[in-house]
Order: C-alpha cells, then structure tokens, then sequence
C-alpha cells in the first residue's frame, strides 16, 4: 500500500512555486499543513473566519520558517457569499492553485445554522466546501497536476446521509450530525474523482483524516453549551490520548505533495485503529464509496448552493 513506514514531514518535495490553499489553516491540524507547506517553499493561502486569528496564525508560520510565503484570505465555509468572494479574490490574486485543502470543520455543536439556513455542521463541512471547490474548479483546471484534497474522519463510519432530513430540522443529534458530515466529505472527494476521471481532467482528488489530534476541534461544542465538565473532559483526552497536531497533519501532508499518490484514495495514520502514527492508504467505509449516493447528494449540494459544476 503506498504511504511509506515513518514518512514524515521532512520527507516533503521542494514546493517552491506551487500555490496551496488551507481552509481553517490558523489552527490545529490546518496550521501545521500551513506550516510544513511554506517551510518546502510552497505559496500558502490560508482561509480564515477572523481576522486576528489569521494574523496570528501567520506570525506562527514565519516564526518557523521565516522566508514563508504565506497570506491570509478571509473565508466563512458558513455563509456562501463568503466563499464566492473569496474564490473571486483568489481568483484575481493567483493564476494557479496547486492544491486545494479542504480542511476547516466544526464537531458536535449545539443545534445552530448557517447564514444560509443550513444546519452548521453539514453546511460548514461539506456544503460549504462543495461550493468552494466548485467555484475553484476553474483555476484547478488550468493547473497541471492539481489536487483537491478533502479532510474527512473516522467518525464518517457511523454517519449515514439522511436525505429526508438532511438539515437534521426533524431530529437533531450533534454526533449524528457530525458523522453526517463527514460521511459527506468522502463521498464528495470520492465522487470527484470519479467526475474528474471520466472527464479525463487534469485533476486528483484524495481524501485524508488525522486520526485523533489535539486540536481546538472537539472544545467548541462543550463551550457553546456552556459546559464546563464537557470542556475539561475534552482537555484531558486532548493531553493523555492524543497525537499532537503536527502528526495529525502528517495524513494531509501526504495527500497533498506525496508523489505516488492516486485520485480516489484515502490517507489516515498507521496506527491502532488509525488513531496515530504515520501516513499509510487506509480504507473507507462501504458507503462512502457508493456512487449512488454521491450523486444523489451531488444534485441537492449543487441546488442547495447554487453552485453548478
Ligand atoms: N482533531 C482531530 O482529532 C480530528 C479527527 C478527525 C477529523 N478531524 C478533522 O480535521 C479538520 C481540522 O480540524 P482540527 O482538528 O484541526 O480543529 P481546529 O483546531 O478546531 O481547526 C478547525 C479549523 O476550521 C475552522 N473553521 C471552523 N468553522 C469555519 C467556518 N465557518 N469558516 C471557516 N473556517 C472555519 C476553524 O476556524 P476558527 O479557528 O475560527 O474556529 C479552524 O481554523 C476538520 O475537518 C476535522 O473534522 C480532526
């Protein structure tokens, strides 16, 4: 299987020239993407919801690697009129887009919508990176050898798209939300490899977990609902558990600049369960591979955000 046994980040190509784009790359598993990227040389533009944040996250960078090309654009995955005006600026700003790094993501949130009326999880996850990608297409296109790259999770396993409630407005259940999601982020990688195979692009999709990371992810759920227990819960795993966020990028590292590398597959750690460790190919759940589906969610994504492919 590819993925080679203790790869890690130092085993990066050169990327001088290349353009990558990391969606929530200020923090956790996204910053350190953002990081090792610019320190092989590679133009980084990171997708940020706060401006401060962005800033900072870019100070973070230059620190350790202080010829890092590297910019701020901002991006709410939450509000499409945030993602079109970001994909146009990228747009006007750059004539090529190496990679895109689908990464940003919220996890098991009290019951909240987007600016679009979508329920947050499916809306931040995958609707509003569906809509990024596809108003980014272009650009990808005329990139040789461009990848699109879509973060997924283990938790996709207990998720099953459910197409009469799909904005969980009859029933809400924050993990099966999140599973959801999920779920919906490697059908969508996966359907995209498909698409762009059949239409003979120029263009590989691959998808990526980290595994279990100690990132600020799992925090904003129990500090929404105001639960302090939940928090310092979430703190003690994130300390005792956890792999730290610079290996959890590792699954991500891989699928963007590995060369061996092949649209359609799937990147986690080698570890038990998958939980840690170095990049391996690693297998997704039956259902997310199920053409069926994917294409029935493509349809409702594209009518839900407007954006056509
Ligand atoms: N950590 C793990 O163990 C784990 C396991 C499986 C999968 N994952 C996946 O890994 C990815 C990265 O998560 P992480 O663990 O690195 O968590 P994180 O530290 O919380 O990072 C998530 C990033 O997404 C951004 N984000 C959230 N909502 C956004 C929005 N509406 N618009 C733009 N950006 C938004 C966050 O921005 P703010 O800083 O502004 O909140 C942050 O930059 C996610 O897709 C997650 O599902 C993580």
């Amino acid at each position: 299987m590819p993925g080679s046994a203790r790869w890690t980040a130092a085993d990066l190509p050169d990327l001088s020239g290349r353009v990558f784009v990391v969606t929530g790359g200020n923090s956790g598993i996204g910053l350190e993407t953002a990081r090792e990227l610019a320190r092989k040389g590679g133009h980084v533009v990171i997708g940020c919801r706060d401006e401060a944040r962005a800033v900072h996250a870019m100070g973070e960078i230059r620190a350790s690697a202080p010829h890092a090309a590297v910019e701020s654009l901002p991006l709410d995955l939450a509000d499409l009129a945030s993602v079109r005006t970001f994909a146009e600026t990228l747009g006007k700003r750059h004539a090529r887009l190496d990679v895109l790094c689908n990464n940003a993501g919220v996890m098991a949130l009290p019951y909240r919508k987007t600016t679009d009326g979508f329920e947050m999880q499916i809306g931040t996850n995958h609707l509003g990176h569906f809509a990024l990608t596809g108003l980014l297409l272009r650009l990808l296109l005329a990139t040789p050898g461009a990848r699109v790259v879509t973060i997924a999770s283990g938790a996709h396993r207990y998720g099953r798209i459910c197409f009469d409630d799909l904005q969980s407005e009859r029933r809400y259940g924050k993990w099966r939300a999140y599973a959801q999601s999920k779920l919906a982020n490697l059908l969508f990688g996966f359907e995209l490899a498909r698409r762009m195979d059949a239409a003979r692009a120029d263009l590989v999709s691959v998808a990526a977990h980290p595994g279990y990371a100690a990132t600020n992810l799992p925090s904003a759920g129990p500090r929404m609902s105001g639960s302090w227990l939940g928090e310092r819960a979430v703190a003690l795993g994130n300390r005792l558990l956890a792999q730290s966020p610079a290996m959890g990028a590792l699954p991500s590292l891989y699928a963007i600049a590995a060369p061996d590398v092949r649209s359609g597959e799937y990147y986690g750690p080698d570890g038990l369960r998958e939980m840690r460790g170095h990049p391996r190919r690693v297998a997704a759940a039956r259902r997310a591979r199920d053409p069926e589906t994917a294409e029935r969610l493509w349809q409702i994504s594209e009518a839900l955000t407007g954006v056509r492919w």
